[in-house]
């Protein structure tokens, strides 16, 4: 592993020992701190965190065993290894108990001092990369807000992740239907794969194929086996989202899946043992629908083993101020930008909008803020009534609500004349000048601003 030469502590209250460790693991290329005694060496772990420590046992004030105690109470990640002098060498056995990872003995022999200090480093970025993994895993898949709602559903996709029932997730277009069908798969500890079909984006004459696969000349274009959906999820998780724009002919054929445990490629005139997991979605009244004769009855029991709501952002709205941060947030460091703040005046305005597509449109929302900045974003036209309570809600002081009703007011004329500044000037009538002047003052630019 070409990498980075790791950190290392040296605890050891006998300066030769520490002199020798700094001049052998130095010239390995490590980078090597040493402490003359336990509560400083401590001290310098927690400071410093360095990748590795090594510790002596026997030593004045406060000895190794101790001294690993209060390492691993603190939650220190280095892997410590010990140095056991004459007669302690049973002290370092039970070290090893308490959570260090090895231990060497004096005098210390130079090949026997760099393997271990070699393997424990490489113990050290294993467990590094796994927490970073983890971290990063956590955070994509968070589920942002403290509504009880909130808290109902990931409760229940904790207890239904585990187990093999089918879940089906409804819920308005934007609530995070796939986020949840994401969550229900990295927490399942199924070892294959999640994979998604969106039913309503594949044509109904291909959805066959796509699903469950085909063989060589099964039809015009088949032109060799193709494994489908079915089996590319085996010992994963499928993901049917929009379950309710499949056709009935289709539906009849995925309840056998889910009878059978097992697909028919296209062609094949034979079937192919699966085990996935399935988990499907819907912003669709399925009931409604099975009411009209458009969708099975008996897929939807199969599939509704266990049913998932994901409310609607309007049911929440008290999380809106924290899922905007989080957007914020996320949207710098998938950017490197630097953290982006919100201002009170944007944060008002987010928080009164309606949303009709729920977390995406004010994920994207945000977005546009930080993008084009608060007068761009949300200086728009959308349809509200102007003397509503809500939107005089936004405003602090008399002079932010003339300008930003005066810039709204100028952004939706302009519009309405297609940018012209002339028609727009003579319209409102104020000389072009002033115009100029204005759209100067807010910042606007004709042509892109008023584009939709
Ligand atoms: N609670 C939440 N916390 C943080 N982000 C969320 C949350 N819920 C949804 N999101 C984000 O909002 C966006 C929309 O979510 P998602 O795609 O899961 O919605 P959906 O219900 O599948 O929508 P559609 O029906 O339109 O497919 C995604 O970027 C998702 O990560
Ligand atoms: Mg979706």
């Amino acid at each position: 592993m070409a990498k980075r030469k790791a950190s290392i502590l040296v605890i050891d209250d006998e300066e030769s020992v520490r002199r020798s460790l700094e001049r052998i693991l130095s010239f390995e290329g490590y980078q090597v701190e040493c402490a003359s005694n336990g509560p400083l060496g401590v001290n310098m772990a927690l400071q410093d965190e360095p990748d590795l420590i090594l510790l002596d046992i026997k030593m004045p004030k406060m000895d190794g065993l101790e001294a690993l105690q209060t390492l691993v109470n603190q939650g220190t990640k280095a892997p410590v290894i010990m140095i056991s002098g004459h007669g302690t060498v049973q002290t370092a056995v039970e070290a090893t108990k308490l959570g260090a990872f090895d231990f060497l003995e004096k005098p210390l022999d130079r090949d026997r001092l760099l393997l271990v200090v070699r393997n424990a480093v490489e113990r050290s970025d294993l467990l590094q990369e796994n927490r970073e993994l983890k971290q990063e895993v956590a955070k994509r898949f968070q589920m942002v807000g403290s509504d009880a709602s909130l808290d109902q559903l990931k409760d229940r996709i904790d207890r239904v992740a585990k187990t093999h029932a089918t879940v089906l997730i409804t819920g308005e277009s934007g609530t995070g239907k796939e986020l949840v069908a994401r969550r229900i798969h990295e927490q399942s500890g199924r070892t294959g794969r999640f994979v998604q079909v969106n039913c309503a984006a594949i044509p109904q004459d291909l959805i066959e194929s796509e699903l469950f696969g085909h063989i060589k000349g099964a039809f015009t274009g088949a032109v060799e086996n193709q494994p489908g959906k079915f089996q590319l999820a085996d010992k994963g998780t499928i993901f049917l989202d929009e379950i309710g724009d499949m056709s009935l002919k289709t539906q009849a054929k995925v309840l056998r899946v889910l009878q059978e445990n097992e697909v028919e490629p296209v062609g094949a005139g034979k079937t192919v043992a699966v085990d996935v997991r399935v988990v499907a979605a819907t912003n669709k009244h399925l009931e409604q629908m099975i009411e009209a004769g458009e969708f099975r009855e008996d897929l939807y029991y199969r599939l509704n083993v266990v049913p998932l709501h994901s409310v609607p952002l309007s049911q929440r709205r008290g999380d809106i101020p924290a899922l905007v941060r989080h957007f914020a947030h996320q949207f710098a460091s998938e950017n490197n930008l630097p953290p982006q703040t919100i201002s009170d005046s944007v944060m008002r305005q987010l928080s009164s909008r309606t949303y009709r597509g729920n977390i995406r449109e004010l994920k994207n929302l945000v977005e546009r803020v930080l993008i084009l900045g608060e007068a761009y974003a949300l200086g728009d036209d959308s349809p509200k009534s102007p003397s509503s309570e809500m939107a005089l809600d936004h405003y602090e002081t008399l002079k932010e609500f003339k300008e930003d009703t005066e810039k709204r007011f100028l952004l939706a004329k302009l519009k309405q004349f297609e940018g012209n500044i002339s028609k727009t000037a003579e319209s409102i009538q104020t000389p072009r000048s002033n115009l100029y002047k204005k759209l100067e003052h807010y910042d606007i630019v004709v042509e892109r601003d008023i584009v939709d």
